[in-house]
C-alpha cells in the first residue's frame, strides 16, 4: 500500500484552504489526489470524492484503495451537489473546472447559503465571472491566493455565504482578493492584465472601438495597481 501522494501547487493551495477535522466533498474528482491527500495527513474527518462521471470516479476509487483510505473517502456518483446533502460536509471544493461551470453547480446547492460552510474553489477559466457571481449572489472571499499546477498560475479562493450582495467594478472582479504580497499572486495578475491588453488589440482590430476601449480601462487600471506596489517597493 503506498503512503504519501504529493500534490502539485494547484491543488496543494486548495488542501491548505481546507480546515482541519472538516468533512469535505470534492466535487469533480476525477483521480481523488485531494481527498487521498488530506486523509493521508490526517487532516479530515471524512471526505465524498464526488464526480458526475463514472470513469473518473473508478480512477479515485483505485486511488482510494491504493493508498487504504477507503475508511475516510468515499466515492459519489453526482452532478455537482446534486446527491449530496447539507448535514454530510462542511467543506466543498471545486477545482479544476471552468468559472461559469463553478457558478452553475453553485447555483444549484441552495443549502450552500450557509456561514457554517466554506467552499474551495479553483477555476481554470473566467474566475472574473466566477468573483461576479459570487459577490452578486451574496457570498464574499475570505483569501485568495495564486498556485502553480502544470506550468501555469491559477487561482484558489477560499469563499463563504455573508448575505451581503455587491456589485464588484471590473478591475476587482479580475484580481479579487489577491493581495499582490507574493510573486506569485503578481504574476498571475501581470498575465490578467496581458490577455485584457491581448482582446483590446484584437477588438481594436475588429473595428470594436467602444468594446476595445472599456477592456483598455480595465487593462490600465490593473497596471495602475501592479506600478503601485513596485513604487513602494522600489522606496
Ligand atoms: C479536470 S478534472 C479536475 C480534477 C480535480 N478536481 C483537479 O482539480 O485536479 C474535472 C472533473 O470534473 C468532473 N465534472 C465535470 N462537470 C461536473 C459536474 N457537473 N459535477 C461533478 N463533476 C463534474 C469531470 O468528470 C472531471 O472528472
Amino acid at each position: 500500500m503506498d503512503k504519501a501522494i504529493k500534490l502539485d501547487g494547484r491543488l496543494s493551495r486548495c488542501a491548505e484552504f481546507v480546515r482541519d477535522g472538516a468533512r469535505v466533498a470534492d466535487i469533480g474528482t476525477d483521480h481523488a489526489y485531494l481527498p487521498v491527500y488530506l486523509a493521508l495527513n490526517g487532516r479530515i474527518k471524512s471526505a465524498i470524492a464526488a464526480d458526475i462521471n463514472k470513469k473518473p470516479l473508478e480512477s479515485g476509487a483505485e486511488t482510494i484503495n491504493r493508498f487504504g483510505v477507503s475508511d475516510i473517502v468515499k466515492t459519489r456518483l453526482s452532478d455537482g451537489l446534486a446527491e449530496i446533502e447539507c448535514s454530510e460536509c462542511d467543506d466543498v471544493v471545486i477545482a479544476g473546472m471552468g468559472g461559469e461551470l463553478i457558478c452553475s453547480i453553485i447555483s444549484n446547492a441552495e443549502w450552500l447559503k450557509n456561514s457554517e460552510k466554506r467552499l474551495i474553489l479553483q477555476p481554470m477559466t473566467r474566475a472574473e465571472i466566477l468573483r461576479k457571481y459570487l459577490y452578486k449572489n451574496g457570498f464574499e472571499i475570505l483569501r485568495e491566493q495564486a498556485a502553480e499546477g502544470g506550468g501555469r498560475i491559477y487561482t484558489v479562493m477560499l469563499v463563504r455565504y455573508c448575505a451581503k450582495s455587491r456589485e464588484l467594478t471590473a478591475a476587482q472582479s479580475y484580481i479579487g482578493r489577491l493581495g499582490f504580497e507574493s510573486e506569485l499572486d503578481r504574476a498571475y495578475i501581470r498575465g490578467v492584465a496581458a490577455s485584457l491588453e491581448k482582446k483590446r488589440d484584437g477588438l481594436a482590430a475588429g473595428g470594436d472601438i467602444e468594446s476595445s476601449a472599456a477592456v483598455s480601462e480595465i487593462a490600465v487600471e490593473i497596471n495602475r495597481l501592479l506600478q503601485g506596489v513596485k513604487n513602494d517597493e522600489d522606496k
